[in-house]
């Protein structure tokens, strides 16, 4: 595929106590943050190091909040929706109105974006294509999105990271010791990192982890590249016969 590839976004927000009720304004300001983040457009990307400043890409995806529902009516784009549920995890109950989340809308459409209060720390969690429709989609904690009161992760990087997982992109390490995220020009690195690490750091015999990418566990303020390996690994999978092909419709 050539050109950009805008994909249609439905945001679900489910709040039990008001303070979970997350702005359109702030709903709004996570999609600029998607759109500046897969474009090589955020501010941040002037703290690459030279050594992968030639790696980082515009990955040409972008996000819209859908303005068409799935029966053809007009929408915002975003549900809020009130839920006798105070915390959900991973086991995807959210994402079931019967259950006290909101049901997906057609996958093959739009990317689904449930925003909501979550347990254990958890920052949210996505699914990989190929996966089970009804289920399809990322998950995001309501206080990680811009601007919001969870410390370190409050750039809206969480949704970022997520939207990674969902156009394919494996954790930077491969998820296990000096581990393979199917991505040639990410180096190997040993585990994931923490916080805001200084570069070099060097690890698995790499010139550096590339700790400031958006696959990696940093700080929000301390992640902001995606590398050509991983936009051109999203990319395909929009090609002919690719598991989101169907988004461009
Ligand atoms: N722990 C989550 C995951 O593995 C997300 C980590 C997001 N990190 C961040 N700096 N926002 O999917
Ligand atoms: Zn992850
Ligand atoms: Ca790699």
């Amino acid at each position: 595929t050539t050109g950009v590839i805008t994909i249609p976004v439905v945001v679900h927000v489910l709040y039990n106590v008001e303070a979970q009720n997350v702005s359109d304004a702030q709903v709004a300001a996570q999609i600029t943050v998607l759109n500046k983040d897969f474009a090589k457009a955020n501010a941040d990307a002037r703290l690459i190091p030279a050594a992968f400043a030639p790696l980082a890409v515009n990955t040409n995806i972008q996000f819209v909040l859908a303005k068409q529902d799935p029966t053809g009516a007009q929408t915002t784009g975003i549900i809020h929706k009130q839920t006798k549920i105070t915390s959900f995890t991973t086991n995807d109950v959210v994402k079931f109105s019967k259950r006290g989340g909101d049901d997906a809308w057609p996958a093959s459409n739009y990317l689904n974006l449930w925003v909501c209060n979550l347990g254990g720390g958890l920052l949210g969690y996505a699914q990989f294509p190929g996966g089970k429709a009804n289920t399809d989609g990322v998950v995001v904690l309501y206080s990680s999105l811009p601007g919001g009161s969870s410390v370190s992760y409050n750039k809206g990087r969480t949704a970022t990271h997520e939207v990674g997982h969902w156009l394919n992109l494996r954790h930077i390490w491969g998820d296990t010791n000096c581990g393979n995220d199917l991505v040639a020009d990410t180096p190997t690195q040993q585990t994931s990192n923490y916080g805001c690490p200084d570069y070099p750091h060097i690890t698995c015999n790499n010139k550096g982890d590339m700790s400031m990418n958006y696959m990696d566990y940093t700080d929000d303020a301390c992640m902001y590249m995606f590398s050509a390996g991983q936009a051109a690994r999203m990319n395909a999978l929009f090609d002919t016969g690719g598991s989101r092909a169907s988004l461009l419709n």
